[in-house]
């Protein structure tokens, strides 16, 4: 019998997709990968590990996979400052490569054929899935299920799950696509598709509403060390915890809240929601730190960087040459990015309010207007008249 490899998260899609596959003759193995969906009132790892063997899998595997999701591909991320058309913290996209990293691997550990996920045909992660797996190994078939059932709405597929027992947690009345990590969550589909409404706030999951915050300002201090960051309020945390705490943290100040209108790599422009408070904590602060350390030149350039590290990240080219070379650049200008960055969190916003470094580039003798100035103006004269000179023609 051939076998698959399914992605699985334990959604209507996926779900779906194990019996549908089994139906043009798979034996199906599901993979779940532990990204921190689990965390804080998220999902059951568990009740989707049933709920797999339920809709007709012959084995579960459920990886923890959230330190080397932390390490490996949120850190690089946040290092590069990147952010998807100035909004997107980039929590689904990230994860979809490590993703199929393992499904590639679990594929040659079970001796199968074929991989599949529960992408549609209209989306980012389906190239995210497939470019990954395409690059760790050509060889395997790779099965779309979405793509070419017969299902032409989600409705339709509730009523499938429905006739074959299959245990799903979505309604008629609430259909919202989730896809939940420890860096952020992304939330689509249902109501959100008409751009004319405001998201309910039955929307989001892990952020509290900034109306509904008391008026009383939160502030945080976060340690950065060589642009990874290390502490908060003077405790040092392992990576995953220190985002986990912020999570909490800035979720209860409505922070990491964004709404927009992107653009998809298949050309459409879609609606979504995403919460991401510590990611939005963490860009924030590290950003800021960079502001006071790197040089201008430098800190100019590795915008150019970011925007396209983003883009690179959005598009599925987590393992492309190019992205492993910005890697390199990046890194070698995370070397001075040391110091602290406190933050004040209110009603929905972050803002750092004082920052302090050994390596700042920030002279106050230079940029003061009282008299420790040293700052010599008369300098500024003949500066101006070459920098100018080449337009006063
Ligand atoms: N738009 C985001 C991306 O392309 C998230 C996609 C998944 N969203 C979801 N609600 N299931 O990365």
């Amino acid at each position: 019998m051939k076998k698959v490899v399914l992605a699985y998260s334990g959604g209507l899609d996926t779900s779906c997709a194990v019996r549908w596959l089994k139906e043009q003759g798979y034996d199906v193995v599901c993979f779940v990968a532990d990204l921190g969906q689990g965390l804080g009132e998220g999902e059951d790892l568990e009740a989707i590990e049933s709920r797999a063997l339920a809709a007709g899998a012959s084995k579960v595997y459920i990886k923890d996979l959230q330190d080397e999701f932390v390490e490996d591909f949120v850190l690089p991320a946040l290092k590069a400052n990147a952010v998807y058309e100035g909004k997107y913290l980039l929590a689904t996209a990230l994860g979809r490569p490590l993703i199929a990293k393992y499904l590639v691997e679990i594929a040659h550990k079970e001796k199968a054929s074929s991989v599949a996920h529960g992408c549609t045909g209209k989306g980012n992660d389906q190239v995210r899935f497939e470019v990954t797996a395409g690059i760790l190994d050509p060889r395997l078939e790779i099965i779309a299920p979405v793509r070419e059932w017969e299902f032409k709405s989600r409705e339709e597929e509730i009523e499938y799950a429905h006739m074959y027992n299959i245990p799903i947690d979505v309604t008629k009345k609430k259909p919202y696509s989730i896809d939940r990590n420890i860096w952020g969550i992304s939330i689509e589909a249902g109501v959100l598709e008409n751009l004319e409404q405001e998201p309910p706030e039955d929307a989001y999951l892990i952020t509290k509403s900034p109306t509904q915050i008391s008026t009383y300002p939160k502030y945080i201090e976060i340690y950065f060390e060589k642009g990874v960051p290390k502490k908060i309020d003077g405790r040092t945390y392992k990576l995953k915890k220190l985002i986990e705490h912020l999570n909490e943290t800035g979720g209860l100040y409505g922070v990491g809240r964004s709404d927009m209108v992107e653009n998809r790599l298949v050309g459409i422009k879609s609606r979504e929601i995403y919460e991401a408070p510590a990611a939005a904590i963490l860009h924030t602060a590290h950003k800021e730190l960079e502001c006071l350390v790197l040089d201008r030149e430098l800190a100019h350039f590795k915008e150019i960087i970011s925007l396209k590290y983003s883009e690179l990240v959005y598009y599925g080219l987590w393992y492309s040459p190019l992205k492993q070379a910005l890697d390199g650049f990046v890194n070698a200008t995370q070397k001075h990015v040391t110091g602290s960055i406190k933050l004040k969190l209110f009603k929905g916003n972050c803002t750092a309010v004082s920052r302090k470094s050994p390596n700042s580039l920030y002279k106050k003798e230079l940029s003061t207007y009282g008299k420790e100035d040293k700052f010599d103006q008369k300098l500024a004269e003949g500066f101006i008249k070459l920098w100018g000179m080449p337009y006063k023609k």
